[in-house]
């Protein structure tokens, strides 16, 4: 593989990174837009691109400096994404390697989340993706589970309406606590008792791998207004009701993705599980996980938690092993989609990732 620099701005962080030839990690920097989208409790997509376009020439020379002059591609998110934001780094990344005479690889910003886990931010190599790994995606757009096999990919389920991390950031905006939701959720959850409020797991019969989480939030939203709790202002202690109403959405919300998981198990018999996406933060999503790969003996790997949530290691990471596998795209010509970018190698057809792009 070659020395690559990756640059990601699909949403709402500025991320760059450096890998070595062996997918180590040089160098990792973030520019957070939190700060410019929590007045209006998400993101706002024309906010975003403005934010990208005057952090990356920043963040892209201070990643050169420890990385010094000897990059040798370039590796961008492409797709799915806020098509503006997306222009932003496909623009930047494209003169730059044109400038450079240096290959570049335009990445799916989904691939990227599949391949986050096998990075570590400790020095290690990247981990070879070995045979039958099932990996669920779980992030502010997206709610999947795939089957990642010998470089396919096939999903095998996928969320029918809204994203999990998109439900915690909604229950979280009613409540008064701000954005991003799913942090601060996590936060007042272990204060809380998650089987305080009752709340609904729905399952579609027609499809068991599917996930539905709209009627769990708005039943979540129902229950705070029936009872009118939150805060009055971010900067307020949250009651122990807050509390337990975070627990037990969150429960909620961990055991329907991975309610999935057995029955897939069942059937692939993966020699590696993996969560990856921004609710792979999530510390009881973490700790389910582990124990349900302990009592199966199957190895659960989970990114550290800085490589869950939107980064440019696992672009750059993407781009490698998509590079080494023979891709190339013509700087002159690299346009972002705000849908998917590419079938990553061998997905079916029927399979292709086509969710709807959070859009606000
Ligand atoms: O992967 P990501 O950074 O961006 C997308 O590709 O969407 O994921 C962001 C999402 C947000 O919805 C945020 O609330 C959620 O991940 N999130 C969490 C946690 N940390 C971030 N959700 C639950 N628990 C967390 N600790
Ligand atoms: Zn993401």
């Amino acid at each position: 593989m070659l020395r690559t620099l990756g640059i990601e701005t699909s949403c709402d962080e500025s991320a760059v990174a450096v890998l070595d030839g062996d997918g180590r990690v040089e160098v990792s920097l973030l520019s957070s837009q939190i700060e410019a989208h929590a007045p209006y409790g998400g993101v706002v997509p024309e906010l975003a691109s403005r934010e990208h376009l005057r952090a990356l020439p920043y963040l892209v020379d201070r990643a050169l400096e420890p990385a010094g002059g000897s990059i040798e591609m370039v590796a961008v998110t492409a797709g799915p994404g806020l098509i503006g934001a997306l222009l932003v780094g496909v623009r930047f990344a494209a003169a730059f390697a044109w400038g450079r005479g240096l290959p570049l690889v335009a990445v799916d910003h989904l691939e990227g989340h599949l391949v986050s886990a096998l990075l570590s931010l400790g020095g290690e190599p990247a981990r070879r993706e070995p045979e039958r790994v099932l990996a669920l995606i779980a992030s502010g757009g997206h709610s999947s589970w795939y089957l990642m096999d010998h470089g396919s990919r096939v999903r095998l389920g996928r969320t029918r309406d809204d994203a999990a991390g998109e439900s915690f950031d909604k229950v979280a905006q009613v409540l008064g606590l701000g954005y991003p939701g799913g942090p601060v959720i996590d936060t007042l959850a272990r204060r809380g008792n998650a089987s305080a409020v009752p709340l609904p797991r729905p399952r579609l019969k027609d499809a068991p791998f599917d996930f539905s989480f709209s009627g769990l939030k708005s039943a979540a939203i129902r229950w705070i207004r029936e009872h009118d709790v939150g805060v009055a202002s971010e900067d307020d202690e949250p009651s122990s009701v807050v509390c337990d109403l975070a627990a037990s959405f969150e429960n909620a919300i961990v055991e329907q993705l991975l309610a999935p998981l057995p029955e897939l198990a069942e059937i692939h018999r993966p020699h590696l599980v993996t969560a990856s996406g921004g609710v792979a933060a999530n510390s009881l999503l973490r700790e389910r996980l582990m124990e349900w790969g302990s009592g199966h003996e199957v190895e659960t790997l989970l990114p550290a938690r800085a490589l869950t949530t939107d980064n440019a290691v696992m672009i750059a990471h993407a781009g490698q092993l998509a590079h080494a596998a023979g891709r190339a795209d013509d700087p002159r010509r690299l346009d972002a989609r705000g849908r998917e970018v590419w079938q990553p190698p061998g997905m079916r057809r029927a399979c292709r990732i086509d969710e709807a792009v959070r859009e606000s």
